[in-house]
C-alpha cells in the first residue's frame, strides 16, 4: 500500500502544489489522479519515488517511509512511464529495454532475453527491437516505455500521462493492452490523466483533483459518476456522466428480442453490440441504428438477439430496481395501485441526483460477464 499523510508541497512562496493531501493507495489496482492542468496530479506522483519530496507530511509505501529510503533503491521497486516514452535516442528499441535489467546485474544475454519478452508482452513486433526510438511511432514508443517500466518486474508502476501525446485510436488500444497486462501482473498502478474517459475507463479507484492540489473524490469510478462529492467533480465528470455510467451496467440484462422478428436483410447491417458488454455499448448501437434495432452477438459472435431503445431502458430500469433505496417513484394515480417499489418517502427533485445516485451500482471496472467497461469509442 502506499500511503500519503497530510501532504503538502510549496515549490515557492506562492500557492501550494499540493495541500492536505490524506491518501490510501491499495495493492494490485489501478488507481488514477484525474483533474484539470496544474492541480498537482504529477507533483503527487513523483514524491512517490522521490523525483519530488514534500515540503511536509509523510509517504509510506508497505509502511516505509520513503524519505528514509535512498531513491535509488526506491525507484527499483517502482517503474515510471512518463508521457512521452522517456526513451534514450541513441539506443536501440532492445537496448532501451534491457538497461534496466543490465542496470540490476544481468549477464548481456540475459538482459536481451529479458527485454525480448518484455516487448512481447507488450504487443510489440520483434522485428521492432533493432529499430532506434525515432524510427517509431508514438504508440509503439509508449509500449517500449511500458515495456522499460516492467524490466525490473517493480511492484509498482507509476505512468504520468502515457498514452496522451497519441491519437485517439491508438490511445484505445494502448489502454486495453494496459487492462489485458494488469490483468495478468497486477501490479501498484498510478496513473495520472487529465483525461475523465481515460480515468473511468482504467481506474479501480479514481482521485480527483482541483486548484491548489486539493483532493476532491476518492472512489471507484462508479461512484464518481452516480455521486459526485460536490460540484467541482460533477462539473468534471462533466454532463454525459449519467450515459458515462451506463458503463458499469450489463448488457446481460436486457432481455433480447428473437431475431426472427425483423427481416434477415435489414439486420444483416445493423449496428452489434456484445452480450455480456455494457449497456452503454448496447444503447450506442442501438442510437447508431437507422431503425433504432441493434443486434446483439455472443462469445463467438454469432447473433442472438435484438433489442430498441426500449429494451435497454427496461433493462435499466430493472438495474435500478434492484439498487433499492432512494429512488423517485411516480405519483400514483388517485385510484390506482401506488406501485410496490415507488418510495413514498421520496418528495425530493425528481430526475436529479436521487434518481441518477442509483446508476452506479456496485459493479468494478469490468462490467460483469468478463467484460471490460467501455472507453470513449
Ligand atoms: N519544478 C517546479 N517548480 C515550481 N513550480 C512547479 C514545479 N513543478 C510544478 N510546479 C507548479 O506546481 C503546480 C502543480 O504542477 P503539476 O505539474 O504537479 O500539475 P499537473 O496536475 O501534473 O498538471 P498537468 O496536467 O498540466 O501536467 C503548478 O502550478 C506548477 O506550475
Ligand atoms: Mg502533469
Amino acid at each position: 500500500m502506499i500511503e500519503f499523510r497530510d501532504i503538502e508541497k510549496r515549490y515557492d512562496d506562492s500557492e501550494p502544489a499540493v495541500s492536505g493531501l490524506n491518501l490510501r493507495i491499495p495493492d494490485g489496482r489501478i488507481t488514477v489522479f484525474v483533474g484539470p492542468s496544474g492541480c498537482g496530479k504529477t507533483t503527487s506522483l513523483r514524491m512517490i519515488n522521490r523525483m519530488v519530496d514534500p515540503t511536509s507530511g509523510t509517504i509510506e509505501v508497505d509502511g516505509r517511509d520513503v524519505s528514509r529510503v535512498p531513491p535509488h533503491e526506491l525507484r527499483r521497486s517502482m517503474g515510471y512511464v512518463m508521457q512521452q516514452g522517456g526513451l534514450l535516442p541513441h539506443r536501440t528499441v532492445a537496448d532501451n529495454v534491457a538497461t534496466v535489467p543490465r542496470l540490476l546485474g544481468a549477464g548481456k544475454a540475459e538482459a536481451r532475453g529479458r527485454a525480448a519478452g518484455l516487448l512481447e508482452r507488450v504487443g510489440l513486433d520483434p522485428a521492432l527491437a533493432g529499430r532506434y526510438p525515432a524510427q517509431l511511432s508514438g504508440g509503439q514508443q509508449q509500449r517500449v516505455g511500458v515495456a522499460r517500466a516492467l524490466a525490473a518486474d517493480p511492484p509498482i508502476l507509476l505512468m504520468d500521462e502515457p498514452f496522451s501525446a497519441v491519437d485517439p485510436v491508438v490511445r484505445s488500444e494502448l489502454q486495453r493492452e494496459l487492462l489485458r497486462l494488469q490483468d495478468e501482473l497486477s501490479k501498484t498502478i498510478v496513473f495520472v490523466t487529465h483525461d475523465i474517459d481515460e480515468a473511468v475507463l482504467l481506474g479501480d479507484q479514481v482521485a480527483v483533483f482541483g486548484a491548489g492540489g486539493v483532493l476532491h473524490q476518492f472512489s471507484p469510478p462508479a461512484e464518481l459518476l452516480s455521486a459526485p462529492a460536490n460540484d467541482f467533480v460533477a462539473r468534471f465528470v462533466g454532463r454525459d456522466r449519467g450515459f458515462r455510467a451506463l458503463s458499469f451496467q450489463p448488457a446481460s440484462r436486457i432481455a433480447l428480442r428473437p431475431t426472427s422478428a425483423y427481416d434477415a436483410a435489414a439486420l444483416a447491417s445493423a449496428p452489434r453490440f456484445a452480450s455480456d458488454g455494457s449497456l452503454r455499448a448496447a444503447l450506442d448501437a442501438v442510437l447508431a441504428s437507422p431503425d433504432g434495432v441493434a443486434v446483439a452477438t455472443g462469445p463467438g459472435g454469432h447473433d442472438v438477439g435484438t433489442a430498441d431503445a426500449t429494451d435497454v431502458m427496461a433493462a435499466l430500469a430493472a438495474v435500478r430496481g434492484e439498487d433499492g433505496a432512494g429512488r423517485v417513484g411516480p405519483v400514483p394515480a388517485p385510484d390506482g395501485d401506488p406501485g410496490s417499489d415507488g418510495d413514498p418517502g421520496s418528495d425530493g427533485d425528481p430526475g436529479s441526483a436521487a434518481a441518477e445516485a442509483s446508476v452506479g451500482g456496485p459493479a468494478g471496472r469490468r462490467a460483469p460477464g468478463g467484460g471490460v467497461a467501455d472507453g470513449v469509442a
